[in-house]
């Protein structure tokens, strides 16, 4: 297939996730499209949080974050999470969430796949830090993690 040199500022399809905090004691979620899962044994994923971001420094401290895949039905308060800092506005109300067993990794009870993580790398990049995390909790919804059509968006 013929090719066409393009822009250097390329991405591949991704999903996205929210990714869970706690601010001053509160739960903050900023929504992320760069994860990935980047360890088997033990699993591990990893998220890249712009510096301009809250979340970065707020994770550091806790040492923990979750990962949770919101549906379609969950559109706008994934977009909200995405362009509002909690610099700004709390964001702690916008969704029902429950603890693991880790303090700082809210977890969204509406995600039919959430994920608890312990913070145990981070690399500095020049805009981002690539926040590693173990996964120490993995929960899905009742009847599989997409059931009862729920979809991915
Ligand atoms: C679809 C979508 C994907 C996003 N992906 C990322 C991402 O991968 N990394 C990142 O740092 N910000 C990403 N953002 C932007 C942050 O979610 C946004 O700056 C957020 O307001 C930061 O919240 P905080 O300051 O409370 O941490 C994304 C936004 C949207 C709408």
């Amino acid at each position: 297939m013929k090719k066409t040199r393009i822009t250097t500022n390329v991405f591949l399809p991704m999903p996205v996730v929210i990714v869970g905090t706690e601010i001053r004691g509160r739960p903050n979620f900023l929504t992320a499209g760069w994860v990935s899962r980047v360890n088997t044994d033990p699993p591990m994923i990893a998220v890249s949080i712009s510096r301009a971001n809250a979340t970065p420094k707020v994770s550091r401290r806790t040492g923990a974050f979750s990962i949770n895949l919101p549906t379609a039905a969950m559109v706008k308060e994934t977009d909200y999470c995405g362009l509002v800092s909690c610099r700004y506005t709390d964001k702690s109300n916008i969704f029902d969430h429950f603890q693991g067993t880790l303090t700082g990794a809210p977890m969204i009870l509406n995600c039919p796949l959430v994920m608890e993580c312990r913070l145990v790398d981070t690399m500095e990049l020049p805009t981002h830090l690539l926040f590693i995390g173990e996964i120490i909790g993995g929960y899905a919804s009742e009847g599989g993690a997409l059931s009862g059509g729920a979809d991915r968006i």
